[in-house]
């Protein structure tokens, strides 16, 4: 089962900068997240609240899917960030993205909490959840966490906080390590263990941000390796990395054309009672059919 709402690209904000968040609403990210956790100084954390309650109110953010993180829901700003920001914007926000989750228990508090707000509000609107997979012990219970709860429409993989946690050696927040240390992808594992608990519980998974956003070859190189394992987008921290993640994260039209037309002769093939068919040189069949349908499903979302 894919998604069914587009996530490629997703921009990480800091909601206590108005203009910053003016120019998130005008971008082409599919999402943007108004962060009210490390992107925010402790001291600007509870003015950023209000802010973000009044850009996401304000401003015209198209199709864009609206999100707001808020902080560590163990620490003492983070129930608050949900009460405070989810009455003031009501309809006008989408998701929460819950950082720092170590096992289902705190999707679940906001989850519950989010439930209450609902029905004091009487709304029938359901705001849905993104967990951020962050911390060792998160991967360790990663496919509990995605199927925890409904509400919860993503995995996200926080690869610099997952760094500092696992103790791993980068060479750039983000990123992998250096390649003449350690040739290869230090980062399949995990990212292997978290799409498959994605997959398995229907929903999105979503490769976090990359710090270095003056070096678009490694931007690109990490959208590459976690969309070839089936993520289905990656975040930024800055605009420039948009547009990368979302060329990387859309099918090309041929690609798209080929997938139809072979769809096309699948179908064709298996009304005349045959279960696999020979299209250029190409064998297709059920199995090769479920991949195309992928490549599909997005190109339909794109409007392809
Ligand atoms: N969202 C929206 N707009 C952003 C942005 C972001 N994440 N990052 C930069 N911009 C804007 C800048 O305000 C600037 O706008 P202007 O042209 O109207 O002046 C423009 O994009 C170009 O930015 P640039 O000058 O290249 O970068 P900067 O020095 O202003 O900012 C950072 C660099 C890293 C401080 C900034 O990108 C940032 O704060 N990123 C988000 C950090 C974050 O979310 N951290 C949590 C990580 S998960
Ligand atoms: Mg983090």
């Amino acid at each position: 089962m894919r998604p069914a709402r587009l996530s490629r690209s997703g921009l990480s904000t800091p909601g206590s900068s108005e203009k910053m968040m003016t120019k998130a609403a005008a971008s082409d990210a599919d999402l943007v997240m108004l962060d009210l956790e490390d992107g925010v100084a402790p001291s600007e954390k509870a003015a950023a609240r209000s802010k973000i309650v009044t850009a996401l109110t304000t401003l015209d953010w198209g199709r864009k899917t609206r999100a707001i993180r808020i902080n560590d829901v163990t620490g003492e700003c983070g129930y608050e960030d949900v009460i405070e920001v989810v009455e003031g914007a009501r309809d006008a926000l989408d998701v929460i993205v819950v950082p720092k989750v170590r096992t289902p228990r705190e999707v679940w508090f906001v989850d519950t909490l989010l439930t209450g707000i609902e029905a004091k509000h009487r709304s029938s609107r359901r705001i849905g959840l993104m967990a951020l997979i962050e911390e060792v012990e998160a991967l360790i219970h990663v496919e509990e966490i995605a199927r925890c709860t409904p509400r919860l429409d993503a995995i996200v993989f926080g690869l610099g906080d997952f760094s500092a946690s696992q103790g791993a050696r980068t060479a750039v927040a983000g990123g992998g390590a250096d390649e003449d240390l350690y040739p290869g992808d230090i980062w399949n594992y995990a990212r292997s263990k978290i799409v498959v608990a994605a997959r398995a519980a229907g929903i999105a998974a979503i490769d976090g941000p990359f710090a270095a956003f003056g070096d678009p070859d490694g931007y690109r190189r990490e959208a590459v390796r976690a969309h070839t394992l089936g993520f289905d987008g990656k975040w930024g921290i800055h605009p420039s990395q948009i547009a990368l993640a979302n060329e990387v994260f859309s099918p090309d039209q041929e690609e798209v054309d080929r997938a139809r037309a072979l769809a096309k002769a699948y179908a064709e093939a298996e009304a005349k009672g045959l279960g696999a068919v020979a299209v250029n040189g190409d064998m297709v069949d059920a199995a090769s059919v479920r991949i195309l349908r992928n490549t599909i499903a997005i190109a339909d979302l794109i409007g392809m």
